[in-house]
């Protein structure tokens, strides 16, 4: 099926932006880039960058200016009214502001120097740190990691349009790194209209599994797009998470009905505002729907458990375009003999399988799979095996 004939929802804002560069034309942009000032980006800003290139941030065609940035943090829209939830922001260091005039243009560059891409400035700019926490994160806790990872940044923004000509270097798991007109392209080939997406972060278990399927019943298929950039150093390491999906989908899912790839950007852990822009974002990857469950992009106890289902209530359905599909906080009956939620089952919290994170860490670290109502046995051979790996690397180098 070509992509003319595409069943697919549109991208955010009606088209799919490209901001890339390739072969002759990269190799004039980094020519030109090489003579002018450079600004080294953090791995989440090299996110971002790369997120802007492929179009998944799409109507964004770069990091915002000062009239986007605003009606952002205040209220949740691009000017014009298109809802976003997240500032798209590139911080810059003040010796390089003070020589940025409006329309010059700088390079973007890996800590190591190597040059990325062009930022055309259209104007750098102050903000307010205290007030982006509060209206984004609903604190200003310094403990809370998106809050830190904002108040680290410098105190003026750089807006502007971004022309990729290289990919950042730190990018992993390349044969499931499919960009969004790669997604798109693959669900038209199996003639998918209607495509679920689910983000995550966590090692995949089987309340993670039972709401994929769950979905999976009333759409054609499934995006599984675990986050792999930047995330709290306590997380397990994306790597382990995609082997773990690997084997799961080996042993448990119709081959046909999943496309597993993985989503670039960086974790910010702002819960309901984060769920509204994962939401979006997979709306660029092609997904018509997108699963929101407990505390969605939480951490701590910033969020209440469904903040980030209610917030969804904030917009116009047809303003989103993609459809959130809600689930509750779900387990394993043992009374019941499968899993459920508060929805579906009647019994008590004695018949219920439930694990705190902390606690499967604990039996995983042990080497003691957790029940396996719990987790596939497959999958919790994997985090052993990843956890006595970093023990072994930690004992060896300590020697
Ligand atoms: S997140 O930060 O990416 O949201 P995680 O990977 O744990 O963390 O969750 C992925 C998705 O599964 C989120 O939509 C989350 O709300 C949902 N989820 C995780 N565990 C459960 C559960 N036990 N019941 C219902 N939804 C869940």
């Amino acid at each position: 099926m070509t992509n003319t004939a595409s069943r697919l929802i549109p991208p955010h804002g009606g088209a799919l932006i490209n901001r890339e560069v390739t072969g002759e034309a990269a190799r004039a942009l980094e020519e030109r880039a090489r003579s002018l000032p450079a600004v080294a980006l953090s791995s989440r800003k090299l996110s971002d960058l790369e997120m802007l290139a492929i179009g998944g941030f799409s109507p964004l065609e770069g990091f915002m200016t000062r009239e986007q940035y605003r009606p952002v943090v205040e209220e949740m829209r691009l000017p014009g009214g298109l809802p976003w939830t997240m500032p798209i922001t590139l911080d810059v260091p003040a010796e390089t502001a003070r020589s940025l005039k409006n329309g010059a243009e700088i390079a973007l560059a890996e800590p190591d120097g190597t040059r990325l891409a062009v930022l055309e400035v259209a104007e750098v700019f102050e903000y307010d740190r205290a007030v982006e926490a509060e209206k984004v994160y609903r604190t200003t806790d310094e403990a809370h990691p998106g809050v830190a990872a904002l108040y680290k940044q410098e105190a003026l923004l750089a807006g502007g349009r971004v022309t990729v000509f290289r990919r950042p270097s730190n990018r992993e798991f390349l044969e499931h790194r499919l960009d969004p007109v790669q997604t798109r392209a693959e669900f038209d080939r199996r003639g998918w209209k209607r495509v679920v997406g689910f983000q995550t972060r966590n090692p995949v278990h089987r309340a993670h599994e039972y709401i994929q399927k769950c979905a999976l019943e009333i759409v054609d298929g499934l995006l599984l797009h675990p986050l792999v950039g930047d995330t709290k150093s306590d997380d397990i390491p994306a790597a382990v998470r995609m082997r773990c999906y690997e084997e799961l989908l080996d042993g448990y899912y119709p081959k046909d009905r999943v496309v597993l790839s993985v989503n670039p950007a960086a974790m910010r852990y702002a819960g309901p505002r984060e769920a509204i822009f994962h939401a979006l974002v997979r709306k660029n990857y092609g997904c018509s729907h997108f699963i929101v469950g407990r505390d969605h992009a939480g951490v701590g106890n910033y969020y209440g458990t469904y903040d980030a289902q209610y917030i969804f209530d904030e917009f116009a359905p047809q303003a989103l375009g993609v459809t959130p599909l809600f689930f509750e906080h779900t387990f394993y009956c043992r009374a019941c003999e499968g899993m459920a939620s508060s929805k579906t089952c009647p019994h008590g919290e004695e018949q219920r399988v439930s694990l705190s994170g902390t606690k499967v860490r604990e039996m995983l670290s042990r080497g003691e799979e957790p029940p396996h109502e719990f987790t596939r046995p497959e999958v919790a051979r994997v985090l052993i095996a990843s956890m006595r790996g970093a023990a072994e690397a930690a004992a060896g180098g300590g020697s």
